[in-house]
């Protein structure tokens, strides 16, 4: 079986935006592959070094959600990166043979730095940030990695580092492949892009009160300003969220009722109301059941990461032997 590996950022509560384009995919991937799933804790300090205060419960909030989602331990191996060292270690190693001018070029270096110039930014974990990441996939000698568009150039850095190493040492790393998410982003309340930096997002962890008051409060088509204007659907943020969550008859009915003025704003969200509460009911339920019992998440992570880091020996037994380390 195929080996896939993907991680996610520990920087914050994840939204439905996480749960569409990526947890979702994972789901049903783990019915295909070998798949290993890991919270990239390392990954959050090379941007919040400065602040690490919510870093614990950031990292516990995804842990949830990748089971309240539906990844299955007994299907995938889930846990911590920074639980296995080895990781680190690898880091170091292909640190060795990286040019700086690779790291530098990767776009995502400039653009993050320029977004978050609040931050001081210029240090050497951030800029090694695709070099762990590289690390965290060959180690597993993944095949497939699923993750979104903006990920590609650290997909690229990381083939190239696998065959810079199998071109100076041995042939160890399969050069791993992106698993393209086909999922547009999805927008939030306010129609920009679901974000927990723009404030406009709908988290796994909202309460169904707090779901129902973002959608009931969610922009429309501004033309419609009366319950009497007419609308156009296309213009409005609550009926891209309807081209997700509903079927195709009620986004047929909903465009229609938007064009006619058949029906209004409220009519259109209470749909999407019930549509959106139908996804995240079962994630509701999963998670107040496990909050409920803190310790099966510490042992499901336990366990993963003991089996992940099972893998990532044999890698590096292999590394230290090519790299001529005694
Ligand atoms: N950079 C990824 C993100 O921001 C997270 C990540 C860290 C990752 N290591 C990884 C993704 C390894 C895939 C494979 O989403």
């Amino acid at each position: 079986m195929k080996r896939v590996l993907s991680g996610m950022q520990a920087s914050g509560k994840l939204h439905l935006g996480n749960l569409i384009g990526a947890l979702s995919n994972w789901v049903r991937l783990q019915d295909t592959y070998d798949c290993y799933f890991f919270v990239a804790d390392w990954h959050a300090l090379t941007t919040g070094y400065a602040d690490p205060s919510s870093l614990k419960e950031s990292t516990q909030d995804i842990l949830l959600n990748f089971l309240a989602a539906g990844l299955d331990p007994e299907k995938c191996t889930i846990f911590l990166q920074s639980r296995v060292l080895e990781h680190a270690e690898l880091h170091l190693l292909l640190s060795m043979i990286t040019p700086l001018g690779w790291l530098e070029r990767v776009p995502t270096y400039k653009e993050k730095q320029q977004e978050l110039r609040d931050r001081d930014l210029s240090t050497y974990g951030f800029l090694g940030y695709p070099l762990l990441q590289t690390a965290d996939i060959i180690i597993y000698r993944a095949s497939y990695v699923p993750v979104g568009i903006d990920q590609v150039p650290h997909l690229e850095i990381s083939r190239e580092i696998a065959r810079r190493f199998n071109h100076l040492y041995k042939e160890i790393f399969p050069e791993p492949e992106a698993l393209l998410t086909e999922f547009p982003k999805i927008v939030g309340t306010d129609g920009r892009k679901m974000s927990k930096s723009y404030d406009n997002a709908i988290y796994l962890s909202d309460t169904p009160k707090e779901v129902e008051q973002k959608l009931k409060t969610m922009v429309t088509d501004p033309a419609r300003v009366k319950r009497s204007d007419a609308g156009n659907p296309e213009l409005s943020p609550v009926y891209h969220l309807h081209k997700i969550f509903s079927s195709q008859a009620e986004q047929e009915e909903v465009a229609k009722g938007c064009r006619t003025a058949d029906i209004g704003c409220i009519d259109c969200k209470k749909i999407l109301i019930k549509n959106v509460f139908s996804v995240m009911e079962p994630i509701w339920e999963k998670r107040n059941e496990l909050l409920k019992n803190p310790d099966v998440l510490h042992d499901i992570a336990k366990k993963g990461t003991e089996k992940a880091r099972t893998v990532a020996r044999e890698t590096m037994h292999l590394v230290r032997e090519a790299m001529g380390l005694f």
